[in-house]
């Protein structure tokens, strides 16, 4: 080959990279995820300015991204909303993922900004951003299918130290109002205390084991096609079905709908300590998580025909 046909080949090579490159950050959109957890990454307690915060940025990011937003509003001492965007309001039927974006006020550590708790915010609206295209064109053609993405207030107690079970506040209220009618929730998939290091998750219940199979599947689909970070097997095919903690999924559980609790095994070591914090986050987990669940989320969306658990 001559010099001339080598350079342009170098250059050909080259392109494709920078090209390949731009497409796998377009779907595995790490700055998003980073720059949107930051955001939630300051102590956000009911009241608080941080609260505020995020609660403008949770709004004004979805409805950037083409959500509807529904504000629920309640009071507890302090006012508190749930923050719900809903993409495709017309659907008959909803996938909803959920998360709350109030942290825990603690007297003696008021620089806790719950990191743990900020990863499921951070993922889901990731989710939504990387989905984006698929959403609108999918729901374009489907209007039977929605998504719908509940940020949760009033999740903690606001007696500070002296209470450390959550009041479930938003979720309740959420439920009791059927901000979104119940019998449209298709599926319930609550998120809590993502991102520590060496954890792992099991099926909560086995009326949605299936489903968390599937999860523990894409893992591995992820892993072989070298799309994951170096990092453990997060999801595991075990049931944990007779030990769950009370979260924001308890109140739809009540009421009869299909849940998943993607939550881990144990509570992380640093659970409602001042080092629940980003220098304590495990990225691997995180990215992974999010890769898992974006696919998980697209191929239910896609799978379309709704059935039931
Ligand atoms: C999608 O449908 C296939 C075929 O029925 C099923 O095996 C798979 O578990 C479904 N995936 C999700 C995430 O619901």
């Amino acid at each position: 080959m001559s010099p001339l046909n080598c350079w342009i080949l170098g250059c050909c090579i080259a392109l494709l990279l920078i090209q390949w490159k731009r497409m796998s950050l377009k779907d595995d959109d790490n700055e998003y995820l980073m720059e949107t957890l930051n955001k939630f990454l300051v102590p956000r307690w009911l009241g608080s300015t941080g609260h505020e915060d995020v609660n403008e940025f949770l709004v004004e990011e979805l409805t950037r991204l083409g959500f509807a937003i529904i504000r629920d509003d309640f009071f507890d001492v302090f006012a508190a909303t749930n923050v719900i965007g809903v993409s495709n309001m017309e659907a008959k039927q909803f996938l909803l993922l959920s998360c709350h974006y109030d942290s825990k006020y603690l007297e003696t550590k008021q620089s806790y900004v719950a990191a743990t708790d900020a990863v499921p915010c951070a993922m889901l609206l990731t989710i939504a951003e990387e989905l984006n295209d698929f959403l609108h064109q999918e729901f374009a053609n489907s209007p039977d299918l929605g998504l719908v993405l509940a940020f949760f207030d009033g999740h903690e107690s606001i007696d500070g130290d002296l209470d450390p079970s959550p009041s479930l506040l938003g979720s309740s209220n959420f439920v009791r109002g059927e901000t979104i009618a119940l019998n449209k929730i298709n599926l319930v998939i609550s998120f809590k205390l993502i991102g520590a290091a060496d954890q792992i998750y099991m099926s909560k219940y086995q009326r949605t084991y299936a489903l968390h199979e599937r999860l523990s599947d894409i893992e591995q689909e992820l892993r072989i096609s070298g799309d994951l970070s170096k990092c453990h097997q997060l999801f595991h095919k075990l049931k944990d079905h007779n030990n769950d903690i009370n979260d924001d999924h308890i109140c739809f559980l009540e009421k009869g709908l299909p849940v998943m609790h993607i939550v881990p095994y144990t509570y992380p070591e640093v659970w409602l300590q001042e080092a629940d914090n980003l220098d304590n986050l495990h990225w691997p987990t995180i990215r992974n998580m999010n890769l898992i669940i974006k696919q998980f989320v697209y191929e239910y969306l896609s799978n379309r025909t709704f059935r039931a658990y």
